[in-house]
């Protein structure tokens, strides 16, 4: 087999994976879902769920993807010594496929959005007036496939450079900056009239406001941000030397992205209260409430522009990850192949992501099971498969590699304690598959048959 490409530098991969992670999932999406599913009670879930589920998850997919030292789809079967189940990582990398063809789309409306920047015509307008632009800009078929086929390209150009070259540079740069330029957003958001109340609504519970479908959101959310359940942060950890200390990257990946999604909260929800608009306006919210927020500042449109090009950066380095583990599956880390095989499975992404793209404009109209194209897709990926695909891999770690394998491969680089180690494998074992099960069937209406039952 090919020789496997490895990280440069411990930060490099630590800074690759954070990138994964952060991304849309915590900047664009996190707002709105937890503006449509009730705010503070819906940041705790997400936190519970990211720290008892995700954190034992990613500490999973780690292990076996260093012990592997292979590719997504025959990590699984070499593991277990038997390639049938290698249909773990062929789910994942099926389900990498279609987020990848809707989260193009999302990209490209950020590419978009600097475009109208630059051209003069996002300054002055109110928070009302971003919100019709931003429909209007997202319903135009035209510029919106070709942003949305840009985006793709800077991905496929970027991955078929290959990993250390491509990925890990890029990573380094970009995350520290969206870390600062989000301190300043805050810090400007908290300065606004009223904002307390946005405040208290992040972070003040009120569990009145949850429902089946909200927890399994939250779940789903923790799952999305942490790139977790379709084998990417797998992959990732098959380019790790033995001496990456595992538990710690785990540790610092799962900080780094609680802060950015409290910071993305932080700095949108007191401008949604200030300016009197709603928290459940959906995928539209960040991009015309923060405008409005810039708008009000000396040199707004200046930093405007440079938190749109963080967030695509943000956006472009977990596009990277996906791509990657399709390529990796399919080259089977043959190098000679990267580059041919990346604009393959690029283009057909593409293609693939054309009607979710349109579903904001010409097929607006289309539904299925009660969702738009693009909902629809976003829902699959997000609710069911990575769901779906998080409960395989916990099953497969805690089940099917034998546990002091298990904690020989995590003390490698690491002096974590057997304490630790215990307690993050009978969360995998016992508590991440039951609680998906639990949401799964909750969400599945098991709830209203057991009340019904009882009537
Ligand atoms: N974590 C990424 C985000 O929040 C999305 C992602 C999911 C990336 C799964 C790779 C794999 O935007």
């Amino acid at each position: 087999m090919a020789q496997q490409e490895q990280w440069k530098s411990k930060i490099g991969f630590v800074l690759a994976a954070a990138g994964s992670a952060i991304g849309l999932g915590a900047i664009w999406k996190f707002p709105y879902v937890a503006g449509t599913g009730g705010g503070g009670a819906f940041l705790l879930l997400f936190l519970v769920f990211t720290l008892v589920l995700g954190m034992p998850l990613l500490l999973g997919e780690f292990m076996i993807g260093r012990m592997g030292q292979s590719n997504p789809v025959q990590t699984y079967g070499k593991l277990a010594l038997n390639p049938k189940w290698n249909f773990i990582g062929k789910l994942g990398v099926f389900t990498s496929f279609l987020l990848l063809s809707f989260y193009s789309v999302v990209g490209g409306w950020i590419i978009l959005y600097i475009v109208k920047l630059l051209s003069g015509g996002l300054a002055g307008l109110t928070q009302d007036q971003y919100g019709e632009l931003f429909g209007d800009i997202i319903s135009n078929p035209y510029p919106t496939i070709a942003a949305q086929l840009v985006f793709m390209l800077v991905t496929i150009l970027v991955v078929a450079q290959g990993i250390q070259k491509g990925i890990e540079l890029a990573s380094k740069v970009m995350m520290p900056a969206l870390l600062l330029l989000f301190l300043i957003l805050v810090i400007r958001s908290l300065s606004l009239d009223g904002a307390m109340e946005g405040v208290k609504f992040l972070l003040v519970p009120d569990f009145s406001k949850l429902t089946s479908e909200s927890i399994l959101f939250a779940l789903g959310q923790a799952f999305f941000t942490l790139s977790l359940g379709v084998s990417v942060m797998l992959t990732y950890a098959s380019y790790l030397p033995k001496t990456q200390n595992l538990p710690q990257s785990a540790i610092s990946i799962i900080i780094l992205n609680i802060v950015i999604a409290l910071l993305a909260g932080l700095a949108i929800f007191p401008g949604v209260f200030s300016f009197g608009m709603e928290p459940n306006a959906g995928p539209v919210l960040i991009f015309s409430v923060l405008p409005a927020v810039f708008a009000h500042m000396p040199f707004g449109m200046l930093f405007f522009l440079a938190f749109l090009l963080l967030f695509l950066f943000a956006a472009f380095t977990s596009a990277f990850s996906m791509i990657e583990i399709i390529v990796s599956a399919v080259t089977k880390n043959d190098a000679s192949k990267r580059k041919k095989s990346t604009w393959i499975i690029g283009m057909l992404i593409f293609i693939v992501g054309v009607p979710s793209c349109l579903s904001y404009g010409v097929l607006a109209d289309v539904h299925l099971f009660n969702k738009t194209i693009f909902d629809l897709m976003d829902y699959t990926v997000s609710n069911i498969l990575m769901p779906l695909g998080a409960l395989l891999i916990a099953i497969f770690v805690s089940r099917k590699i034998p546990r002091e394998d298990l904690f020989a491969e995590l003390k490698q680089g690491s002096n974590v304690r057997y304490t630790f180690f215990s307690i993050c494998y009978f969360l995998l074992k016992y508590i991440v598959p039951i609680a998906i099960i639990v949401v799964f069937l909750d969400a599945a209406g098991l709830s209203d048959w057991i009340i019904a039952l009882f009537k």
